[in-house]
C-alpha cells in the first residue's frame, strides 16, 4: 500500500491524455443503433416515434435496428438462453449508439421499456454491453407536455453508463402527431426528433472511437490490479 494516497494517482497529463485519444482519420463505417421502445399493444406512439428515428438514422446513413419487445419475459435473473433475450443482448453488444422510445405511464417510463433495460447486464466479465454507447431518450405522453419518462430514462443511462447527449424530444398528445400509417405529422415536435437525431449521430461519430480511454477507471484500474478481474456487476454474481 502507498504511504501517501496521492502516490496511487494514475500519472495522467495533458500531453498523455491527448496523446491517448484516437488519431484521426476516424473510421467511416455506418453508426450502429439500437432503438428501443417500450409499449407492446399493436397501436404503439411510442413505435410510431421510434419507427421515425429509424428513418431520420437510416437516411443519414446509420445502420439502425429496432427491438420489438413483445414476447420478452419479465427479467427474472435466470432465463438469459431464451433466444428474445439473447437477441436484446447481442443487439446491445453490437451497438455503439442507443434511442429510448418510453411513453409516459402514471408519471414514469413503463414497465415494458425498463424490463428491456434490466434485460442488459452492467457487465459480465470483460464485456460491458452499454458502457460507452451514445443515448438519445425520447417519451410520448396522452397528456399535455411532460418530462418524467427522459428524466427517468436519463437516470438509467447514467446507471448503464452511457453518453446521454443534451437534446431529447417529449411528443405530448401523441395521439394527434401521427397519420393513418403511423408517419409523424410536420410540426415543431418532429423538427426537435431530427434535432435530436443529428445530434446523436454526430456524437456517435466522434464519442464511438474514444469509448476506451473515456470509460477508463481509476479505481477499476486499481480492482483488476489487486483482484485480477473486475468483481461481477450485482444480478450476474453465481450466490447473489
Ligand atoms: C395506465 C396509463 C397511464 C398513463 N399515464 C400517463 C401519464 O402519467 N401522463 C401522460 O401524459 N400520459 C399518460 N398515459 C397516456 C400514454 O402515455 C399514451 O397513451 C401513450 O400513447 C401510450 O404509449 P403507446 O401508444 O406507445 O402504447 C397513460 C396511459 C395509460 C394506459
Amino acid at each position: 500500500m502507498p504511504d501517501r494516497i496521492d502516490d496511487d494517482l494514475p500519472p495522467h497529463t495533458i500531453e498523455s491524455t491527448l496523446a491517448s485519444f484516437a488519431r484521426t482519420p476516424l473510421p467511416t463505417h455506418p453508426p450502429r443503433v439500437l432503438v428501443l421502445y417500450g409499449s407492446l399493444r399493436e397501436k404503439s406512439f411510442s413505435r410510431y416515434l421510434a419507427e421515425e428515428c429509424v428513418r431520420v438514422l437510416t437516411r443519414f446513413g446509420a445502420e439502425v435496428r429496432l427491438f420489438d419487445p413483445r414476447g420478452l419475459p419479465v427479467f427474472d435473473r435466470q432465463s438469459f438462453d431464451l433466444p428474445k433475450v439473447r437477441e436484446l443482448r447481442e443487439l446491445s453488444d453490437w451497438s455503439e449508439a442507443h434511442v429510448w422510445v418510453s411513453p409516459e405511464q402514471h408519471g414514469a417510463m413503463t414497465a415494458a421499456f425498463k424490463n428491456q433495460i434490466d434485460w442488459l447486464p452492467l457487465n459480465t466479465g470483460a464485456v460491458r454491453p452499454t458502457q460507452g454507447r451514445t443515448l438519445a431518450v425520447l417519451e410520448v405522453s396522452g397528456g399535455s407536455q411532460s418530462f418524467n419518462a427522459v428524466n427517468q430514462m436519463r437516470v438509467l443511462g447514467r446507471w448503464m453508463r452511457m453518453f446521454t447527449i443534451p437534446n431529447q424530444s417529449s411528443v405530448p398528445k401523441a395521439f394527434d402527431e401521427f397519420d393513418q400509417e403511423g408517419r409523424m405529422k410536420p410540426s415543431s415536435y418532429r423538427d426537435r426528433v431530427v434535432d435530436v437525431m443529428e445530434e446523436l449521430f454526430r456524437m456517435t461519430l466522434l464519442l464511438r472511437t474514444q469509448v476506451d480511454v473515456l470509460t477508463t477507471r481509476y479505481s477499476e484500474e486499481k480492482e483488476r490490479r489487486q483482484l485480477g478481474a473486475l468483481k461481477p456487476a450485482l444480478g450476474v454474481g453465481p450466490k447473489e
